[in-house]
């Protein structure tokens, strides 16, 4: 057993393995890496560094039970399902803080990333009693068409660090209930919460086999997966680079891709100013800025510009920047020592391009990777700083004068994900909702909060496919049925 070496204390290391057949099993590869808490620097476990032998028989085992996880009724997989439900309901509060010592956002969140995983198993639950096929008429006499859901088979999933509960169970949880079985990859900055999601499916008596955990980096595991040719449904949330790589090396495969974007929220000169406050505050520096949802450009009226760029600076410096399982934090530290880097080279960039820094821009003395709440003013849309995605806590005021501008500068980036208007002018908000080009639009709110029933996914370079409640078509097919009670050879499109 490894032992941390970093703090004053001796702490044991516990080693963690992969979860491959229904068996705990090392990696192959006898290699280990661990996962740090961004808070302090320590390493918090030490888990599989797996290679493309351990991918390849987590996907035998996953063959091997496909039939029998497909032949069980929907409802009583779903049986299943409810209990991970309530296994996460009573493991909550433990889950949440375990979630705030590996990705660092505050409690209230990572409490927030377990409900919405509940909330996902208990509709999916729901669903093994729907899962609906249709009925349509045939063209002949005597004859009976219909469609059915059918499993794809063995899939893949490899989802992030940013919700290490939630999002790897707005996957597991519809391929489950759909009948696939599956390999599930979990971030390497967030291995410990996969495992303990894993853990809570075997108390919850799920079969072996159905779900195989293979911890590991993306290029020794995650590329096998995306590759392996017996793999033939891949969900992945992730960066626009890895989304890339997948479409070219994933063969035929179903891909379902959440990638980045660059989100914004309007503020007209109508809008509540105290409310759009609240919402841009929570969006832009809500998980430190590490939501694909988050709110990086704040486009504001040139009327009310002014008063807003002030009042927003005044609050985002009281925020507290420090450790999530502190009651008084606001805002816990970013995920990495890459992630730091990535916020001060845009800060860097910011300044070389013009814009002006109003508040933030560095970080903060002694462990930890804190960055603190960074605005920028006078920024070009067209910009790096307001093109590029930075997945930290910095965003920046862009002004404008009109809704014509306003829609054209939200819409002008190359992603897609979720846009927001602050008005309360039905004109402008009709025309927001249906002008962006976003796969959601909140009016009076902020961009982060999507419900789990909602579709979930984006336009353009976000990728493709819903994710959470809405991707029963990701993984599954809709199979078409043709009865014929004739008992003739009937010809379709009128063939004697
Ligand atoms: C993400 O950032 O990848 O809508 C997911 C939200 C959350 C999920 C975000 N419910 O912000």
């Amino acid at each position: 057993m490894p032992v941390n070496i970093y703090n004053k204390e001796v702490v044991k290391i516990e080693t963690y393995k992969n979860y491959i057949d229904g068996k705990w099993t090392s990696s192959q590869t006898r290699k280990t890496f661990f996962s740090l808490n961004p808070a302090t620097e320590q390493p918090i476990g030490n888990f599989q560094d797996s290679d493309e032998n351990d991918v390849e028989a987590a996907v035998l085992a996953a063959e091997k039970s496909f039939p029998l996880w497909r032949d069980t009724p929907a409802p009583k997989r779903a049986e299943i399902l409810f209990k991970i439900r309530d296994l996460l309901k009573e493991e909550k509060d433990r889950l949440a803080k375990l979630e705030v010592k590996e990705m660092g956002k505050v409690y209230k969140e990572a409490a927030g990333d377990v409900q919405e995983a509940i909330d996902i198993f208990e509709y999916m639950a729901g669903e093994g009693r729907r899962l609906f096929g249709r009925t349509t008429p045939s063209e002949l006499r005597n004859k009976f068409n219909a469609t059915i859901r059918t499993p794809i088979g063995v899939v893949g999933l490899i989802t992030p660090w940013n919700f290490p509960i939630a999002i790897p169970s707005w996957k597991l949880a519809p391929a489950l209930i759909c009948g696939n079985t599956m390999i599930f990859k979990p971030s390497s900055d967030t291995p410990l919460c996969g495992i303990e999601l894993m853990k809570i499916m075997i108390k919850a008596d799920l079969p072996k086999g159905v779900v195989n955990l293979v911890t590991g980096s993306g290029k020794k595991v995650g590329t096998p997966m995306i590759r392996h040719p017996r793999i033939h449904g891949l969900s992945f949330t992730g960066s626009r680079d890895t989304g890339k790589f997948i479409r070219e090396n994933a063969g035929l495969k179903k891909v379902n891709l959440e990638l980045g974007s660059k989100n914004a929220i309007i503020i007209m000169e109508d809008a509540n100013l105290n409310l759009a406050l609240e919402g841009v505050l929570w969006g832009a520096f809500g998980t430190t800025g590490q939501r694909c949802t988050a709110a990086s450009r704040i486009i504001v009226h040139e009327k009310v510009f002014n008063k807003f760029e002030k009042m927003l600076v005044n609050v985002a410096k009281k925020l507290r920047v420090g450790y999530g399982l502190n009651k008084s934090t606001d805002i816990g530290p970013l995920i990495n020592k890459a992630a730091l880097q990535k916020s001060y080279l845009y800060t860097d960039i910011g300044k070389k391009e013009g814009a002006k820094l109003l508040c933030g821009g560095k970080g903060i003395k002694g462990k930890g990777f804190f960055f603190k709440p960074t605005i920028f003013t006078n920024v070009n849309p067209l910009s790096r700083l307001a093109q590029e995605e930075i997945f930290g806590p910095i965003t920046v005021l862009i002004k404008i004068k009109n809704i014509d501008e306003a829609i054209k500068v939200c819409n002008g980036i190359k992603y897609g994900l979720s846009s927001a208007i602050y008005t309360e002018n039905m004109k402008y908000a009709f025309r927001a909702i249906n002008e962006l080009e976003f796969g959601i639009t909140y009016v009076n709110s902020s961009t982060i909060g999507a419900e789990v029933h909602l579709p979930f996914g984006g336009t353009k370079d976000t990728g493709w496919g819903k994710e959470a409640g809405w991707s029963l078509d990701e993984f599954s097919e809709e199979k078409a049925i043709y009865i014929d009670f004739s008992g003739r050879l009937q010809k379709a499109q009128g063939i004697n």
